[in-house]
């Protein structure tokens, strides 16, 4: 094998708001209750982002504690990829917004729209920059304010969402071309914009002229997301020259604890490699994984040179996963 540019992960960081939202709290507002959501789909609370919080914000602080963690500076970014669907405008991209309030300098700054499975397409994207010497030190954030498309008369989805973001710093590597290299070593990223029915926004500026509210068909997205993440996961491993039995740690988007459940035993995972956070996060869309990631270092399980798989499925559809070594 030759030698090849890897992009490799030097700093992992999360923020989430502080105002927690209970279970309970929500059964003053709907017909729910704790013992449903809980049964349901594993969630127990909820973060939502002040009234003066953008999710500019939220990403910004989940980048500084990235860049810290890498020992790098916002004058070192040269790359920013926001994963978002709720931009705190519709123009400019929320990346040129968070480079402006990083005091980051001139450099190539955009968003991915792939709603929740936004984390992983950006980490690929960003892996085109990196990995072809475009960039030196990228930011790659995960961000949403997705309480802000609630319908908070909608029992079905309201209680499944939370605010949040995380947000890695890529690097260049040099790896051997094996799968024994820190970096990106293998993704696969799908799209079936003929299931969009199932999980959209009611709105947008060029149809209804406002945000417009989340509408999910919930048991139908359920039935596609064992099955498309599944594969997904098995087409990534198989991109990047591993077993899936190989992978230290799975880190999944985190919409229900029974699609992670689901995914583990159709996959033949032993649950205890699977990082969950959806019981004190809810789905926080695209800012999910990098905030289980987060997470999973920070409590000492998920250690340098470890192999990742991330897997993820939202709305579009869209599905996929990706596998780094840390
Ligand atoms: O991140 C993007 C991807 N999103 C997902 O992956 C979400 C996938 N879907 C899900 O996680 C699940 O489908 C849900 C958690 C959304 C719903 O769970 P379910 O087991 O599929 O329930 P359901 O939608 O089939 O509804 C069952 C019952 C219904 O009542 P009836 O018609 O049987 O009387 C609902 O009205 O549960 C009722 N229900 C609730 N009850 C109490 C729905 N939401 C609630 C609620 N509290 N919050």
């Amino acid at each position: 094998m030759s030698a090849v540019v890897r992009s490799v992960v030097t700093g992992v960081g999360a923020y989430l708001p502080e105002n927690v939202v209970t279970n309970h709290d929500l059964s003053k507002i709907v017909d729910t209750n704790d013992e449903w959501i809980m049964a349901r789909t594993g969630i127990h609370k909820r973060h939502k982002a002040a009234d003066d919080q953008a999710v500019s914000d939220l990403a910004v602080e989940a980048a500084r504690n990235a860049l810290a963690d890498a020992g790098k500076t916002p004058h070192d970014v040269d790359l920013i990829v926001v994963a978002t669907t709720t931009p705190d405008l519709t123009f400019p991209a929320t990346a040129a917004i968070v480079q402006r309030k990083l005091g980051c300098n001139v450099g190539i700054a955009f968003d991915v729209q792939a709603v929740c499975s936004g984390f992983v397409f950006a980490m690929t994207v960003a892996d085109g920059f990196v990995a072809r010497g475009h960039a030196k030190c990228a930011l790659v954030i995960g961000a949403e304010t997705m309480t802000r498309l609630m319908d908070w008369t909608d029992r079905g989805t309201c209680v499944l969402f939370g605010d949040g973001a995380g947000a890695v710093v890529l690097e260049p590597g040099e790896g051997q071309g094996t799968n024994a290299d820190r970096g990106l070593i293998g993704f696969a990223l799908r799209t079936d914009g003929t299931k969009q029915d199932l999980l959209y926004v009611d709105g947008g500026p060029s149809t209804t002229g406002t945000v417009g509210k989340l509408r999910m068909q919930g048991n139908q997205v359920f039935r596609h997301a064992v099955i498309n993440i599944s594969e997904a996961v098995v087409a990534a491993a198989a991109h990047a020259g591993v077993d899936v039995a190989d992978v230290d740690w799975f880190i999944p988007h985190q919409a229900n604890q029974r699609i992670l459940a689901g995914v583990a035993h159709r996959l033949g995972i032993d649950e205890k490699k699977v990082i969950s956070t959806v019981a004190e996060h809810a789905n926080t869309s695209a800012a999910s994984i990098p905030l289980a990631l987060a997470e999973g270092i920070a409590d000492g399980r998920v250690k340098r040179g470890d192999l990742l798989l991330m897997e993820a499925m939202g709305g579009g559809l869209t599905w996929g996963a990706c596998v780094v070594r840390l």
